[in-house]
């Protein structure tokens, strides 16, 4: 009886990098428990893995905590090869599907006509409130060419993907699971490469990564309607779209055709997001960008200096200064997301030119 409660607490011991069960993912070798004294083996997915130590910590908790236990001896080792490849096939299995036309992820491709409109800053705001509100998020930032998602998100250097096989497990970053070519490269590196790589690494990106089960996927797109934006389009053509633009009439024009690209490939756009708004930048732009594309303006987020500060501080101000009128505008907007049925209005197709 003692034996069955050990391992119901081994099974409350999660992989913190593939956010599993240690029992799901066969890692625990052998609980015997002879009177209070418990001998449990658990075999870890890697030699010198970084999640070792929050393991063991949280094994030997889980196992103590148990009535009747009253010491532990722990053997940790580590899988072979085959098994190793064995869980990574099933880890494969159960995700192939998870960006497919069935998943049950939400997914929103964040896109904009132009650069410097805030796009970036929104996304990871935005990814950080829904995190916040208790969902699994996961952002992936395929701004290329410009990325700076992990920079907004407070990760340095050493926020690296882990490789598990040859899956590679996402960093977390204010509680989102981020990926970006940011990773690979060093900082100083300018990324130049031709559409058929660019499509390789946002396919490796959704393929390779292992988010585990979401509930939403975000993606920072680049600005404008080129090669990373028909991948997407291509890989995840039942992603949701948000345009960003200022209130700037002529921000409002290029956005309208980023939003007009994506619905070519069949993604539905459900909203717009006004960045900027105030006296400085004009006004009018989001409503018409949304009225040109027939569908609501979801937000507007105000001029805000704590916003920019947050951002270059990789402090995201909806966690840093929620009151600031930015960061309730992302909170509200976060709220209209959640709050969304996988059913309700999306508006396919109807692709009218001009
Ligand atoms: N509402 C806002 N108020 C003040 N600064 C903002 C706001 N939105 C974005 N910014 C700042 O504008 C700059 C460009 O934003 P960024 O998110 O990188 O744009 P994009 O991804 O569209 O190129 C950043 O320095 C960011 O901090
Ligand atoms: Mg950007």
């Amino acid at each position: 009886m003692t034996e069955a409660a050990v391992r119901a607490a081994l099974g409350r011991v999660v992989d913190p990098e593939i956010r599993r069960p240690i029992t799901e993912l066969d890692m625990v070798r052998e609980v015997v428990v002879d009177g209070g004294a418990a001998t449990v083996g658990i075999a870890l997915t890697i030699i010198g893995c970084p999640a070792a130590d929050t393991i063991e910590r949280d094994v030997r908790a889980a196992v103590l905590g148990v009535p009747g236990v009253s010491s532990l001896d722990l053997t940790v080792g580590v899988m072979t090869v085959p098994e190793r490849e064995a869980l990574v096939a099933r880890l494969r299995g159960t995700r192939t599907s998870q960006f497919g036309p069935d998943t049950l992820t939400k997914i929103y491709a964040v896109t904009s006509g132009k650069g410097g409109v805030g796009k970036s800053t929104l996304t990871a705001n935005l990814a950080v409130a829904l995190a916040a509100r208790g969902l699994k998020v996961g952002l992936v930032d395929a701004d290329v060419f410009g990325f700076s998602i992990p920079g907004i998100l407070g990760l340095g250097p050493d926020d690296r993907p882990t490789k598990v096989g040859d899956l590679m497990m996402p960093p977390t970053g204010h509680g989102v699971q981020v990926i970006s070519i940011g990773m690979f490269v060093d900082g100083s590196t300018a990324v130049s490469w031709r559409g058929p790589l660019l499509h390789r690494t946002i396919q490796q990106f959704l393929t390779d990564v292992w988010f585990g089960d979401l509930d939403v996927l975000l993606l920072d797109l680049p600005p404008g309607t080129g090669d990373v934006a028909i991948s997407i389009g291509q890989l995840l053509p039942h992603a949701e779209v948000l345009v960003v633009t200022t209130p700037q009439p002529a921000a409002a024009e290029v956005a309208e055709r980023s939003g007009l690209v994506a619905r070519q490939t069949g993604q539905a756009v459900i909203g717009v997001i006004e960045n900027m708004t105030g006296d400085l930048f004009g006004s009018g732009g989001g409503d018409a960008v949304a009225s040109r594309l027939d569908v609501p303006v979801l937000a507007r987020i105000p001029l805000s200096r704590p916003l920019r500060e947050g951002g270059d501080a990789g402090a995201p101000v909806v966690l840093a200064d929620p009151a600031d009128p930015a960061a309730a505008a992302i909170l509200s907007l976060a709220d209209t997301l959640a709050a969304r049925g996988r059913d309700l209005p999306r508006r396919p197709l109807p692709f009218t030119a001009g």
